[in-house]
């Protein structure tokens, strides 16, 4: 590995560019061990395509090693201290391969299906509506606690069934579940992540209970039905519902905000967007390639593979840098640009392969509405603060705030 290349993912100069770091590790060291995580980092298209369509990579070795690993691997992770994480968050659809991936998946499915989010259509600009008349007077924000934060966490309380004086709560307990993702979280994060599991639980139980006597037209009440089916159990209905949570609210927020600034900081393209409208599906797809919100995903090889001459063994894990297979030249021509007509657009912020993203046309009807509704209402938006503040970290990628005038 060249002297030059530090990788320093928790790094402030991460947080503020790591496309300059992507970019050293596509030209240098396009598989790069990196000692901290015992992982091999991918950073070009082509690779993380291959790889991560190969069915031998897997998401977690708990289906295929020993049941004794496995038992010690849990002992001393600690997963006996956490039984919430470890019955909800530990385990779920994304982190389930084979059978039961697909069982869970299917039962998902035909919620998120184009038809399907599309009827939400309305519901969501409704929601969009409400939240921008109550800052529109203002004239200046923090755009992503006070506009885009509101929007997420609100859809998805509405498609999962619950009550609407309840979806406030689904931001900060998606907050608390999602840190436990951060390579380095602390036991305080740990904490925190199982007794917000908890509390999520035993509401969701609740509920369960009043769907049971009266079902409802939502998502709980299918999950219901498919489990009074035998198709899922207690422990995997209460973990897809919070998966949904955990996978759809951050991300949306993030790469809102993200996208926001993309555009304020190309006027040229904030500019052909107002003038043609229609163009909003190509640049929400701009938006995700360019600045996407789930950087780094992983997997494990569940077998010995042979890949580019080099045999890698069996438990290997794999880092899988999304992110940076979205800058790869090799795949996007000037791939650098914030172009928002461009296509084709086969972006990785979605995922490719068997986990590809169940939530993206949800995610995108989001984006679509918030930010057609913006340009409509907001005819001279502008940064306050020409270079905002990133979170520091790698497994999300968001603002911390982004403060904007009109
Ligand atoms: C812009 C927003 C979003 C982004 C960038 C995003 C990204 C991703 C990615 C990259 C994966 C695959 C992870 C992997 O390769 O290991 C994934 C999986 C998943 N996402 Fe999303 N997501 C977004 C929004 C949503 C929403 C709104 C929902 C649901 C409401 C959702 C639900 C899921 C689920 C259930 C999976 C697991 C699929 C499986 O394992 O088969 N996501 N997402």
């Amino acid at each position: 590995m060249s002297n030059e290349l530090s990788f320093q993912p928790f790094s402030a100069e991460f947080a503020q560019d790591p496309y300059a770091v992507y970019k050293q590790l596509r030209e240098q060291q396009p598989v790069f061990y990196f000692k901290d995580w015992d992982a091999y980092l991918l950073s070009c298209y082509e690779d993380i395509a291959t790889l991560v369509n190969d069915s031998r990579l897997v998401r977690t070795l708990d289906h295929i090693l020993p049941a004794k690993d496995v038992a010690e691997h849990k002992k001393m992770e600690n997963w006996d201290s956490t039984p919430n994480l470890s019955a909800y968050v530990r385990f779920s659809i994304l982190e389930s391969e084979g059978e039961t991936h697909d069982r869970l998946r299917k039962l998902v499915f035909r919620i998120f299906t184009p038809a399907r989010v599309h009827s939400l259509r309305n519901l969501v600009q409704e929601r969009v509506s409400e939240c921008l008349d109550i800052i529109v007077d203002k004239k200046e924000a923090d755009f992503v606690e006070e506009f885009f934060a509101q929007i997420p966490g609100h859809v998805i309380g509405m498609l999962l069934g619950i009550p609407k004086p309840d979806r406030a709560r689904l931001r900060i307990w998606s907050e608390n579940i999602v840190q436990v993702f951060e390579p380095e979280r602390t036991a305080e994060h740990i904490q925190l992540a199982e007794d917000t599991t908890r509390e999520f639980a035993d509401y969701l139980l609740v509920l369960i209970e009043e769907r049971r006597r009266q079902a409802e037209d939502d998502l709980l009440s299918e999950l219901i039905h498919a489990e009074s089916e035998g198709k899922l159990n207690r422990d995997e209905l209460i973990s897809t519902c919070i998966l949904i949570l955990a996978g759809g609210h951050g991300s949306t927020i993030d790469v809102s905000g993200n996208g926001l600034l993309a555009l304020l900081r190309h006027p040229e393209q904030l500019r052909q967007l107002r003038q043609e409208p229609e163009l909003i599906q190509t640049a929400v797809q701009e938006m995700l390639r360019y600045d996407p919100p789930l950087p780094y995903f992983h997997r494990f090889l569940a077998e010995d593979v042979e890949y580019k001459g080099v045999l890698y063994e069996k438990g290997t894990k794999f880092g899988i840098l999304y992110a940076s297979a979205n800058r790869d030249p090799a795949q996007f021509p000037n791939a650098d640009t914030f172009d928002i007509r461009r296509e084709p657009n086969r972006h990785l912020a979605f995922g490719i392969g068997a986990h590809f993203c169940l939530g993206n046309h949800l995610a995108r009807l989001n984006m679509d509405i918030m930010f057609s509704s913006v340009l409509k209402r907001m005819p001279e938006l502008r940064l306050i603060d020409d270079n905002p503040e990133f979170r520091p970290g790698i497994t999300s990628r968001g603002l911390k705030t982004l403060p904007v005038s009109w």
